[in-house]
C-alpha cells in the first residue's frame, strides 16, 4: 500500500478562504489511478482550514462558548473541501470512501489518541480507496482540537507499514530557505534530524497545525515505518505519478 497525503497547498490556495483548486486535484488523482496502486489518501485542509481556525483559536483549545460555533463551521468547510475532492478522485475511477477523523478518532490534549483503524483495514481490503484529512475533534483534555493530516498519517503509518509515503505539495521538496521567498534557495536531497536542525527558523506563515518544522518532524518519524519517504511538487504533472511507479524524480527523500 502508498499512503499519500495531498497538502492542502497543493488542492487549495491557501491564502485565499475556501479556495479549491478542481484542475489539480482531478490530475493528481489521474494520476494515482493510472498506476492502478493500492493507495490510501489523506488530504490537508488549507484554506478551508486554517483561517478560520485561527480566528477561532481552535488549536489551543476550548476555553469560550462560541468558539463551538467556530468550530462546527470549519468541519462544515472541511467536509465540503473533502467533498470536492472525493468528487474529483472518483470521476478518474478511484473507488473513494471518505472518513471523516471526526467520527472515527478522538485527541487527548492535541494528540492523536486513538484511530478505528478497522475501518481503514476492512475498506482497503474490498478494493476501496480510504479518504481521511484534517479536521476538528474531540479532544477529552482540550474539548476539541485541529487533527492535521500528518497526524493521521503517522498514524496510518504506523499501522499499515506502507511501501511508499509521499506528501504532495507546492514546491519541489524541502528547502534550505523558503523558496518562494529566497532565489538562492536550495532543494535538499535527502532531509534527516540533522539537516532538520540546520534549518533556519524563519517561517511564511505558521498555521494552526504547526510550522514545516513539525511536518518535517513528523515525516522523519515515519521514514523508519516504510521503504521510502518523499516529498515532492504536485504541481508539476506527472510527479506523483512517476514517484508511485517507482521512478526517479526531483523529490526530497525523508530518512530517519
Ligand atoms: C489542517 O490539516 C486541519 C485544519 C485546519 C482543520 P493539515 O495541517 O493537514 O492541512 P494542510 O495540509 O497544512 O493544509
Amino acid at each position: 500500500m502508498i499512503l499519500v497525503k495531498l497538502g492542502g497547498s497543493v488542492i487549495t490556495d491557501k491564502g485565499r478562504y475556501r479556495t479549491f483548486d478542481p484542475e489539480t486535484t482531478g490530475r493528481l488523482a489521474q494520476e494515482i489511478a493510472r498506476t492502478g496502486q493500492e493507495v490510501m489518501v489523506v488530504h490537508g485542509a488549507g484554506s478551508f482550514g486554517h483561517m478560520l481556525a485561527k480566528e477561532h483559536r481552535l488549536h489551543l483549545g476550548i476555553t469560550e462558548d462560541p468558539q463551538l460555533l467556530g468550530a462546527s463551521q470549519v468541519m462544515s468547510d472541511v467536509r465540503e473541501l473533502d467533498l470536492a475532492v472525493c468528487r474529483q478522485m472518483s470521476a478518474k475511477g478511484l473507488r473513494v470512501v471518505p472518513l471523516p477523523p471526526a467520527s472515527c478518532a478522538i485527541m487527548r490534549d492535541g494528540a492523536l489518541h486513538h484511530l478505528y483503524l478497522d475501518i481503514f483495514k476492512e475498506y482497503l481490503e474490498l478494493g476501496m480507496v480510504p479518504v481521511t484529512f484534517g479536521d476538528v475533534v474531540r479532544d477529552e483534555v482540550r474539548g476539541l482540537s485541529i487533527c492535521s493530516g500528518d497526524q493521521l498519517m503517522a498514524a496510518l503509518a504506523h499501522e499499515f507499514k506502507p511501501s511508499k509515503v509521499i506528501f504532495v505539495t507546492d514546491v519541489d521538496g524541502v528547502f534550505t530557505a523558503d523558496p518562494t521567498q529566497d532565489h538562492n534557495a536550495k532543494l535538499i536531497e535527502t532531509v534527516d534530524e540533522k539537516v532538520l536542525d540546520a534549518l533556519p527558523r524563519t517561517e511564511r506563515n505558521v498555521d494552526v497545525t504547526g510550522s514545516i518544522f513539525a511536518k518535517i518532524r513528523y515525516m522523519i518519524g515515519m521514514a523508519t515505518l516504510t521503504g521510502e519517504c518523499l516529498v515532492l511538487n504536485g504541481k508539476i504533472p506527472g510527479r506523483l505519478e512517476a514517484a508511485i511507479r517507482g521512478e526517479d524524480v526531483i523529490a526530497s527523500k525523508v530518512v530517519s
